[in-house]
């Protein structure tokens, strides 16, 4: 089955074909994607000056963009027509994000959908991310003795969420954030040590130079029963730390702070996964593209002799082809969305 998918929930724009195979939800037999074509149109330089997105830019944006990425991926005339009569389905991202940019890609879908006669389906951003896994070049999930069940943690700019999972169509919240998001918490802390947004890129960069022993941040909530996480806490005590002592070296900063959020990340979700005695563990989101956090989660998973998932780095912030790999399973577990713009979409 040949999707093509669109996103427009934050500031990227972007537009992806997939072609998608499998049925078992369980995945004993391999669901798999092949990525056709993509593109994406970045506006992160737009909203940078502003330290954070900035929703009527990015609508103005994806306005801009869509119909440039369209026309890069689809060519004109002829050729436009001729893969078009290949494509079984639109979809668009319905929620969560910013209403304003998540109208942009509903509205440009359904003129499509229109247009070209198919049928459009809308998709959760949140379950993109989780099932973000599934995309190429992730480690090929061959036959197993059984994944599930799962603990997946999804990190992003608006979200921090652990869920129990047992297929691809059941799971359960066990926690998420009271606050901030661990990715906010990356872009917050940037921005306080003067750095660009986003933040997650930069502070691994400089972290790197760092030493994360420098600095004892605090670990909000580790010790706490339950599976939620705070970030707000953690960031203002790396304001304060760099208000009062301004010799320490940004780099020891920024590699502390990377050291508490991600231990934080890593011990509840290892504690769920023995808890629920879990098989396998799901990354995703934004921050899943941070090499601390990707490289300790995959060191105790194979302590704990459990599997670790995790797409490619590009596949771990916001992009299309996760959204047509939603959109499939929707379609596999007779999901639907409403087409419209719900900007606190949950999962
Ligand atoms: O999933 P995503 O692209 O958008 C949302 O759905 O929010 O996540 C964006 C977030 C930003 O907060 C960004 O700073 C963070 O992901 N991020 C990272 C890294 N790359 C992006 N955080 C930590 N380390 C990274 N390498
Ligand atoms: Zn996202």
């Amino acid at each position: 089955m040949r999707i093509l998918a669109i996103e427009t929930s934050c500031d990227e724009t972007a537009i992806a074909l997939i072609e998608a195979k499998g049925t078992d939800l369980m995945l004993k037999k391999p669901i798999s994607y092949k990525i056709l074509k993509e593109e994406v149109a970045s506006q992160i330089a737009s909203h940078a000056p502003f330290g954070g997105v900035v929703p009527n830019i990015a609508k103005r944006e994806h306005q801009e963009n869509l119909p440039i990425l369209y026309r890069k991926m689809f060519g004109g005339g002829a050729l436009e027509k001729k893969a078009w009569a290949k494509i079984d389905y639109i979809a668009v991202t319905a929620g969560p994000g910013l209403e304003p940019a998540l109208w942009t890609g509903i509205v440009f879908a359904k003129e499509l959908a229109k247009k070209w006669k198919k049928p459009l389906i809308g998709a959760n951003h949140l379950e993109g991310h989780l099932y973000s896994f599934l995309l190429p070049k992730t480690k090929k999930l061959k036959k197993n003795k059984g994944l599930f069940p799962a603990i997946a943690l999804i990190v992003s700019g608006g979200h921090t969420i652990l869920l129990k999972v047992d297929n691809l169509k059941a799971w359960k919240k066990l926690g998420e954030t009271v606050d901030d998001a661990a990715g906010e918490a990356y872009d917050k802390v940037a921005r306080l040590l003067g750095l660009p947004y986003p933040g997650g890129p930069v502070i691994q960069k400089l972290a790197d130079e760092g030493n994360p022993l420098a600095i004892n941040f605090p670990r909000p909530m580790l010790h706490h029963k339950n599976y939620n996480f705070s970030f707000s806490g953690l960031k203002t005590s790396v304001l304060y730390f760099v208000r009062d002592n301004p010799e320490v070296k940004p780099a020891d900063v920024a590699a502390s702070f990377v050291a508490a959020a991600t231990e934080v990340l890593v011990k509840k979700t290892m504690r769920a996964v023995s808890e629920f005695k879990a098989k396998t563990i799901l990354l995703s989101g934004g921050v899943a593209a941070n090499k601390h956090l990707r490289d300790n989660l995959l060191s105790s998973a194979s302590k704990a002799k459990v599997n670790f998932y995790v797409a490619e780095q590009k596949y771990n912030t916001d992009n299309a082809a996760m959204i047509g790999a939603a959109a499939y399973i929707n379609l596999l577990r007779k999901k639907k969305f409403k087409l419209i713009a719900k900007g606190n979409l949950g999962i």
